[in-house]
Formats: structure tokens, C-alpha cells, sequence
């Protein structure tokens, strides 16, 4: 290591010393069962989790977490960023008692959206949000509660494409001004840099070996990088691409926080909960031993896991994987789905379950079997789909091998456990009926519906919506599969 790479250490240590990495909890609202938020609160405080992301600032959320001295970052969603310094005035004022009880460290303003993304296509939004931002922020410090930082959420699609390593990462020449602008303003406000990192998706996008998802060092690729940097997992990798990028912008002292990380358990080839146990489990100690990544060793890493739950009301599309419904670390039931040491100390342990959630009837609606009329019986099929959940039945998912009955049967079922086990919603032109025999497969859990939590009050975006929604498209794909 050369003289000038060791001070560049020596200040980036100084930088972020003396400071801890905390694991922290996306809690999704696009659950079919709407978490009550004092449940969610409670979970949390025994997982010794003491910071949440929201994709949403409704109050009663809010003031559910009042006293729980956990630390939260909140959401505007996209549509709702104020036009001008009034309207920003008018929303901070609304929420200002809230603003009081609650350790409220940042403001998402935008979230659903990724204004930095290049080839023109989110252009209007950039306008629409950096000036949200900034309104934001004045409204914020004017009322003295410069604690809070407004700030958007960025993801790989900014960065160059085809790098193979970090120091190779900049961001994208159509973006550099804009970024350059928006970097000061966090550098202003002593505000981080928030990316979610995907391993899944971004591997993929770079064309690395699967292996190297892992941090668990059972990497087939090693990626040796300058100033001996040694990469043996894509959440090093990716996080450092990103470290690089803004050093490159003359922005290397701000910090990062990984808004999202983690890995789906359906819906996708490489989607299990074997797959995200192993993945949690060499990641979070990893965050925990506070050392940092090559190129920012001894720097507090923070993340945020994605997520808490599934959420299959997520808007998904024919880009967006049907994975993006099964991030969840507990079952729909409050069950954990997999060992997850949330303390980040790597035991061989499950999360506490949750604690309050009332089961339906163990009851489902299923295919009559008359297939005379297969027409009539995919018709059928596609209509539940394009109400109910249908992506484990996606290429690679965990329902994608029924066959056609079964498949017909758990699209019926997911219907009418949509709607509460509601006896009309079991009515497919006299091909279904209702049944106390479980019909799940050894792979295929058909699922029983969870009572009702709350609702919910202001819509939101799901956390990684950022294209329109297309459910129809998705269903055909679904029900083409199936049936080809
Ligand atoms: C919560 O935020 C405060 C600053 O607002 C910080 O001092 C504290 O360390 C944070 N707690 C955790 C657990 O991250
Ligand atoms: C300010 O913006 C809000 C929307 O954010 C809009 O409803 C309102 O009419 C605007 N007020 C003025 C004075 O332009
Ligand atoms: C908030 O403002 C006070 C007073 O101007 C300043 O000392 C403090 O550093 C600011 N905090 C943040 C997080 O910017
Ligand atoms: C990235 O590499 C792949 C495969 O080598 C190639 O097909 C693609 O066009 C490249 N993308 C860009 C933006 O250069
Ligand atoms: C992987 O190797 C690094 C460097 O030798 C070590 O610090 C780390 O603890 C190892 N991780 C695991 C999960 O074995
Ligand atoms: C099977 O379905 C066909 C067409 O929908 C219908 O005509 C027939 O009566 C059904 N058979 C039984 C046994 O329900």
C-alpha cells in the first residue's frame, strides 16, 4: 500500500470512526394482513432491532413507535412531494407533535421512485423530487427539527454498467451533474447516502457466478481490485462500486446505508429460505464486526433488512421479479421462515414470533376436477390470479410444478383467501368448492388466511415500484406458463 492510499485510510477511518453498524427492518405495508403497528413495535423491541424503514409516514404508525426508542425513517411516496414551500410547511406542521415524540432520522420524499435513473425515462420525477427535497429540508430545519434529513434512494441502475470491479464504478455521465448537486446537499445536511443492494438482480446484471452472492467465503470468484482489495461477495462488491463512485464525484467522506438488503424466498429460480437463512447468516455478523469493506475498512456499515414481511399486494410487473413479494423474514402466519440472528451474532437461531395474529379457519377453495371445458377452467384461473397472489406459481417458484388441476386449485384458493375465506369468493362457474383437506404439496403451501390487522389508511407505494403497474401482463405470463 502506497503512502497516499494509507492517509486516504487514515482519514476515511477518522471519518467514520467511533461509531457502531446497526441491522436494521424494512416493514413493508403491502402485507395481506396488515400488521397491527403495536405488534410490529413489539416484535422489533424483543429482536433487538432499534431501526425502521416505512415506506409510508401514516400517524397511527407513528405513534405506535412513540417511546420505543427506535429510530425510524419515514416516506413521502411518489406523488405526494410538495410542489412548493407552503405545501412542505403545511405536512411538516401536520405531523410536527409526531416530529416530537419520535427519533425521526430520515425522510424518504419519493419513495417508489428513482429519479437518478438514467436514459431519460424519470426525468420529470427528478425535477418533482429534488425540488420536494429541498423544500423538505427548509420546512424541517425552519421548525428546528434539522435532526431529521430529507433525503431519496438510489439503486445500481445509476452506476455504469459492466464493471467487473468497484474501482471500475462511476456513476453515469447523464447523471454526474445531478448527482454532483444532490451529494452536496446531503454533504450540507449531514445526511447518508442511501442505495438498496439487491444481490439477486445485480449479480445478474454484471454476470458474476451466483456463488459470489454469498458472503460466506465459498466464492468460485475472487475479485482482486487495487490497493489489494479482495472481494469474495457481491454486498461487499456492490457496496464498495458505490464508495468508489462517490469518491470519484470528490464526495468520499458520505457515509452509505443500505436501505435494502436480503434475499426472496419465492418466486424466482434461487429463491428459498435455505438460500436466505444462508445469506443472513454470514451477512449480519458480517455488519456487526464493525469492519468495514476493503475500501472503507474499520466504517460502520448500516443496513436495513428487506423485509419484515411478504407483501403480495406489491405492484409487480413484467420486469419487476415476482421474488418481490417474498422478501419476507416471517410467514404471513407470524412465523419466521428461516434461522436469522437478528442480533447479528450468527447463532443458529429463529426471530421471535410474532405474537397476536389470529389464523382463519383451516379451510380452502380448490378445483372441482371438471376439466370438459379447459377454457372455461384457465379463464377462471387467470380471473383469481388477477385479484389473488399467483407468483409462486411463476417459472422456478415453489408452486411452479402442480400441474394443471392443482395450479387451477391454488389460484381458486388464493382468491378466496384474498377475501377472507368469503364463500362467494369460492364460486368459479360451479368448478370449485370448499374443503377442510389441506392440499398443500410437499414444496407448495397453500396458504390459510391471517384476520385482518389494520388497514391500510394512505396509500403507499410499494418500497420498489418504479415503473407502472402492468398486473395484467404479469398474470398472462403466470397463466401462459402454467398451461403451455
Ligand atoms: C438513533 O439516532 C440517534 C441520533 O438521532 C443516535 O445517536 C443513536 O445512536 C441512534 N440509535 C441507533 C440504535 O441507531
Ligand atoms: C403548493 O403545492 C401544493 C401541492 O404540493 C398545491 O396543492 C398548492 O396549490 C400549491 N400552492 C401554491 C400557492 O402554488
Ligand atoms: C442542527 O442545527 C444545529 C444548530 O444550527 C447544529 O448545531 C447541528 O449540527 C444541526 N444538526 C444536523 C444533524 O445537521
Ligand atoms: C454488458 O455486457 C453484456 C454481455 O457482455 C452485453 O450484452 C451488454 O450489451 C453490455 N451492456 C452495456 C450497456 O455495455
Ligand atoms: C471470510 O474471510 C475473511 C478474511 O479472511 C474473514 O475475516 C471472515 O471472518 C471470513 N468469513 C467467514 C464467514 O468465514
Ligand atoms: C363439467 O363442466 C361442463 C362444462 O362446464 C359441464 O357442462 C358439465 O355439466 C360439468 N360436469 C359435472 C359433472 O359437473
Amino acid at each position: 500500500m502506497g503512502p497516499t492510499a494509507t492517509m486516504g485510510l487514515v482519514v476515511v477511518v477518522a471519518l467514520f470512526c467511533c461509531t457502531e453498524g446497526f441491522i436494521g427492518m424494512n416493514w413493508g405495508r403491502m402485507s395481506a394482513q396488515r400488521l397491527l403497528p403495536s405488534q410490529v413495535v413489539d416484535l422489533m423491541l424483543q429482536n433487538g432491532i432499534r431501526n425502521v424503514r416505512i415506506p409510508t409516514a401514516q400517524s397511527d404508525i407513528l405513534k405506535a413507535f412513540q417511546g420505543s426508542e427506535i429510530n425510524l425513517t419515514i416516506s413521502l411516496s411518489n406523488g405526494q412531494q410538495p410542489h412548493n414551500m407552503s405545501a412542505a410547511r403545511a405536512w411538516i406542521q401536520s405531523k410536527y407533535d409526531l416530529f416530537k415524540v419520535n427519533n425521526i432520522r430520515s425522510l424518504i420524499v419519493g419513495v417508489g421512485s428513482y429519479p437518478f435513473n438514467w436514459g431519460g425515462m424519470y426525468v420529470l420525477d427528478y425535477d418533482i423530487n429534488w425540488r420536494g427535497l429541498n423544500y423538505m429540508q427548509d420546512a424541517l430545519n425552519e421548525i428546528g427539527l434539522n435532526q431529521t434529513n430529507a433525503n431519496i434512494m438510489h439503486n445500481s441502475e445509476e452506476l455504469i454498467p459492466n464493471i467487473t470491479k468497484p474501482s471500475e464504478a462511476a456513476f453515469r455521465d447523464s447523471i454526474k451533474d445531478r448527482m454532483s448537486e444532490y451529494l452536496r446537499f446531503l454533504r450540507d445536511n449531514n445526511a447518508p447516502f442511501f442505495v438498496d443492494l439487491r444481490p439477486i438482480g445485480d449479480l445478474e446484471r454484471c454476470s458474476l457466478d451466483p456463488s459470489f452472492a454469498f458472503p460466506d467465503n465459498k466464492s468460485k470468484l475472487v475479485i482482486k481490485d487495487i490497493n489489494g482489495a479482495v472481494y469474495t461477495n457481491g454486498f461487499l462488491w456492490q457496496y464498495d462500486c458505490f464508495v468508489w463512485a462517490l469518491e470519484k464525484l470528490n464526495f468520499s467522506d458520505i457515509k452509505v446505508v443500505v436501505t435494502a438488503v436480503g434475499w426472496p424466498t419465492d418466486g424466482f429460480p434461487g429463491a428459498s429460505a435455505d438460500n436466505a437463512g444462508r445469506y443472513y447468516k454470514f451477512l449480519l455478523p458480517m455488519v456487526t464486526s464493525n469492519k468495514g469493506s476493503p475500501k472503507r475498512p474499520g466504517a460502520p456499515i448500516d443496513v436495513f433488512i428487506n423485509s419484515l414481511a411478504d407483501e403480495p399486494k406489491m405492484k409487480i410487473d413484467m420486469l419487476l421479479s415476482p421474488s418481490y413479494r417474498h422478501w419476507g423474514i416471517y410467514r404471513s402466519n407470524g412465523q419466521p421462515k428461516f434461522k436469522v440472528d437478528l442480533s447479528g451474532q450468527g447463532q443458529d437461531i429463529y426471530p421471535t414470533t410474532m405474537k397476536g395474529i389470529m389464523r382463519m379457519p383451516q379451510r380452502w377453495c380448490v378445483f372441482s376436477g371438471n376439466s370438459t371445458d379447459t377454457y372455461k377452467v384457465r379463464h377462471q384461473v387467470e380471473l383469481a390470479c388477477s385479484k389473488g397472489d399467483c407468483t409462486t406459481l411463476a417459472p422456478g417458484a415453489s408452486c411452479s410444478n402442480l400441474g394443471f388441476g392443482k395450479t387451477a386449485s391454488y389460484a381458486f384458493n388464493v382468491y378466496f383467501q384474498t377475501h377472507f375465506q368469503n364463500e362467494k369468493a369460492c364460486d368459479f362457474e360451479e368448478l370449485s368448492y370448499i374443503t377442510d383437506q389441506d392440499p398443500s404439496t410437499e414444496d407448495c403451501l397453500f396458504p390459510v388466511e391471517v384476520v385482518r390487522g389494520n388497514q391500510l389508511i394512505e396509500f403507499s407505494a410499494a418500497l420498489a415500484l418504479h415503473r407502472p403497474l402492468n398486473i395484467r401482463g404479469v398474470v398472462l405470463v403466470i397463466v401462459l406458463y402454467i398451461f403451455l
